[in-house]
């Protein structure tokens, strides 16, 4: 069996949970390679609808070792309660394993993104203010006593380098943000009980990546946040501060780039993006908000309103080139299903030129205008179908000709929220 990494083709929210969690039915293992609580996906326990925003979803497969590995930021208190919220129902999350090189969103981590978001007024990024930037930046910069989950299984010393921190970070605060300090006792109090659930999952995922590989076991790699997100790749400055593309989920895990064989790029029937930053196939006019409406196109995170347009299929194209992706998912195809005529962007203007690919500098994309195909809509509820040569022929012919465009076999088409609502296609 493989090792099968799944990511996002554009923005972000491609749907990426509900496909991770239909494949770790099969898995032995899931394991979460960057981002943190800026993510989120939808589980339901016992009926009840619940938003994880750190544990992977196959937590609820007992029999699958779900992993945080060192390449994601772990938040102790929000990690917490996603763990209080499991067990009341019954979930015990002994299956959960937390990276102790994983670096530790702290809850200072969160003020100083809320305060240099509104610092920086209409130059802001549209963060999700869940410290991302602030606790990767403190990773990266390799201040003395940063934090990492291992810190997590020793009081004093975690008491210790919480407070070092915090020292600086109200030195911060107030003196460049002209914010309250924080005070050092609450900061600590949350984080020590915290501590006290999260602890007991704080381990070496070494031994564990070794032993799958060693038996071929499948192991998934969950991708965070999409592509055109990448610091390196995506829209910068508006990205987020962690590596999406199947690059970083190497980097992540520690998995060999070798040991990687199959690459799902999941990319929605149409795109959304949340937050500043360049989307040339935005939609500004009434048929975008009836996409928001129809596709609850609002973050599960921030539950900001997600922007809405058309299938790029230039960024789309372009992100399985950065990725390697060997197949594809289409998600959310029941959301077009009202539409008279849908557009798909394959190319853009620039200059006198169409191009493509993205240019090569990301800033132009502002300036790109969008060179549309525009194919009949199929006006017929899909989300009732599970075999592929039962949808409308409008419908197979526009995934067809998004497989044409981007260049990548669609296996997956994802007609609904619900884990069966989705039709297998063969890749023949
Ligand atoms: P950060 O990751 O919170 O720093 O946010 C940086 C950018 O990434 C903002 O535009 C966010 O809206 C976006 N972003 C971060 N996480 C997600 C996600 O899970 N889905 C969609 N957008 C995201």
């Amino acid at each position: 069996m493989p090792v099968f990494a799944v990511v996002g083709a554009q923005w972000g929210d491609e749907g990426k949970g509900k496909i991770t969690d239909l494949l770790s039915e099969d898995a032995a293992m899931v394991i979460r390679y960057q981002g943190g609580t800026n993510a989120g996906h939808t589980v339901k326990v016992g009926g009840e609808i619940f938003k994880l925003h750190l544990i992977p979803s196959g937590i609820l497969h007992p029999e699958v070792t779900c992993i945080m590995a060192d390449g994601t930021l772990i938040d102790p208190t929000e990690l917490a309660e996603e763990i209080n919220f499991l067990r009341a129902k019954g979930v015990d999350c002994e299956n959960l394993v937390i990276s102790g090189n994983a670096h530790l969103i702290l809850p200072y981590h969160r003020v100083l993104d809320g305060v240099t978001e509104d610092a920086s007024g209409a130059a802001s990024i549209g963060t999700t203010r869940r410290g991302i930037g602030p606790a990767y930046a403190d990773k990266l910069l390799r201040i003395p006593r940063s934090l990492r989950a291992w810190d997590l299984l020793d009081r004093d010393v975690l008491r210790e380098r919480v407070l070092a921190q915090l020292e600086v970070k109200n030195k911060l605060l107030t003196s460049v943000y002209g914010a309250e300090p924080m005070d050092a006792e609450a900061v600590l109090a949350e984080v020590e009980a915290a501590a006290g659930v999260v602890a007991k999952y704080v381990g070496d995922i070494r031994p564990l990546v070794r032993q799958a590989l060693a038996t071929d076991a499948f192991v998934l790699l969950e991708g965070a946040q999409g592509t055109f997100l990448d610091p390196d790749y995506g829209t910068y400055p508006h990205v987020t501060s962690s590596h999406p593309v199947s690059g970083g989920a190497c980097l992540g895990t520690g998995i060999p780039p070798s040991a990687l064989r199959r690459v799902l790029l999941v990319a929605k029937a149409y795109t959304t993006r949340v937050g500043r930053g360049a989307f040339p196939t935005e939609l500004h006019d009434a048929l975008g908000d009836a996409i928001r409406e129809r596709g609850g196109e609002y973050g599960t995170t921030t539950g900001r309103p997600r922007r809405c347009g058309w299938f790029d299929a230039v960024i789309v194209r372009a992100a399985a080139e950065l990725n390697g992706a060997t197949e594809m998912a289409i998600t959310k195809t029941d959301v077009l299903d009202t539409l008279d005529r849908i557009r798909i962007c394959v190319g853009y203007r620039l200059g006198g030129e169409v191009l493509d690919y993205p240019p090569g500098n990301l800033d132009l994309l502002d300036s790109v205008e969008p060179v549309y195909e525009e194919m009949p809509g199929w006006k017929q509820d899909i989300s009732g179908l599970r075999s592929y040569e039962d949808l409308p022929a409008n419908c197979r012919a526009y995934l067809e000709r998004v497989e044409e465009l981007v260049g990548v076999k669609i296996t997956l088409v994802s007609v609904g929220a619900e884990r069966d609502a989705t039709i297998v296609k063969s890749s023949g």
